[in-house]
């Protein structure tokens, strides 16, 4: 059998790391993919990982040997064999349009295709329940302690409010259009995850406040991005000054944003983990131009997101 599977990346537009700790946050999947065929081979061997970005890896138990870049998915790989007693060998090629460490969720969205792909080989609608669960087992190796907002995001599409451990809800998308522009600076989201922790331990006040307020400018984005595009990015901005106080953002992802909001943007902030990656900014028709300009200037290159209504999905089984 083959199998050939696509997974949208996401941008968190509030809440992210307040949603490690159970409060909600808003997120969209967007128009950008990672791929993964699987075909499954009637004899016994090492299952065999082909990443275009990281090259080859086997898969031998819950062992791999090859990059340690594809150690999370070697684990989707074994979770999987384990717990649908799959018998055979699994080749496996990725590829992704989608940046790693951008803030994207670019290792939920591999993971989510990658279980996907997998699980149709056994069930003709793989259960949404064992498809969150098994990519969620590669983004535990990928993240450390991950709220589950990115699968979520690739598994189901669309614009959702997400509850860890709870759900979510589905909102309709605003006509605002989001614009994303990389900082150029790589980083790692479980870095920055461990540095709120440990600001949770040292000033446990100042983390409850800064928490509370996140929460609340989320839940008020969530209702405003239909009817108040100027209210929703004052409080995007808002987000961006409270994710600073947790110290996840740095002086390039400041300017990035101040940036914007000069040259004509509704609002912006740092999108994903921080500490580098993307800032996401909400503009409309008239100030598009003239915010993807000033990025220009400054060397942060733009992309216009679109929503996509459509999660993980098959693209063709043989
Ligand atoms: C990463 O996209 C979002 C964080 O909140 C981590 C998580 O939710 O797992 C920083």
């Amino acid at each position: 059998m083959r199998v050939s599977c696509r997974a949208p990346a996401k941008v968190i537009i509030s809440g992210e790391h307040s949603v490690v700790y159970g409060y909600p946050a808003l997120v969209a999947a967007v128009n950008v993919y990672s791929k993964v065929i699987i075909e499954t081979v009637d004899e016994f061997g090492p299952h065999e990982i082909c990443s275009e970005k990281y090259g080859i890896g086997k898969v031998i138990g819950g062992a791999i040997s090859g990059p340690a870049a594809l150690k999370p998915l070697a684990k989707v790989v074994s979770a999987f064999c384990e717990s649908e007693s799959f018998r055979g060998k699994l080749k496996i090629r990725v590829s992704s349009d989608i940046p790693p460490a951008s803030g994207m969720g670019s290792s939920a969205s591999i993971s989510v295709a990658l279980a996907y792909a997998l699980l149709k080989t056994i069930y003709d609608k793989p259960p949404e329940e064992k498809v969150f669960k098994l990519a969620m087992e590669g983004e535990k190796i990928a993240h450390a302690n991950p709220s589950g907002v990115d699968v979520a995001a690739a598994l189901q599409g669309g614009l959702i409010l997400f509850v860890k451990d709870k759900g979510f809800e589905r909102l309709e998308a605003g006509s605002g259009i989001f614009l994303l522009a990389d900082s150029g600076m790589e980083r790692s989201t479980k870095e920055m995850v461990s540095k709120v922790a440990s600001l949770r331990e040292k000033e446990p006040d100042l983390f409850n406040i800064t928490m509370t307020s996140i929460s609340e400018i989320t839940n008020r984005i969530a209702r405003l991005l239909g009817s108040d595009l100027v209210e929703a990015g004052r409080l995007m901005t808002l987000n961006h000054l409270l994710l600073s106080l947790l110290g996840v953002s740095n002086s390039r992802l400041d300017s990035i944003v101040w940036t914007s909001i000069s040259a004509g943007a509704y609002g912006a902030k740092l999108t994903g983990g921080g500490g580098g990656g993307c800032v996401l900014t909400l503009v409309d028709e008239k100030s598009l131009n003239a915010v993807e300009g000033a990025l220009r200037n400054l060397n942060a290159p733009t992309r216009i997101l679109r929503t996509v209504e459509k999660g993980v999905y098959i693209e063709e089984v043989d």
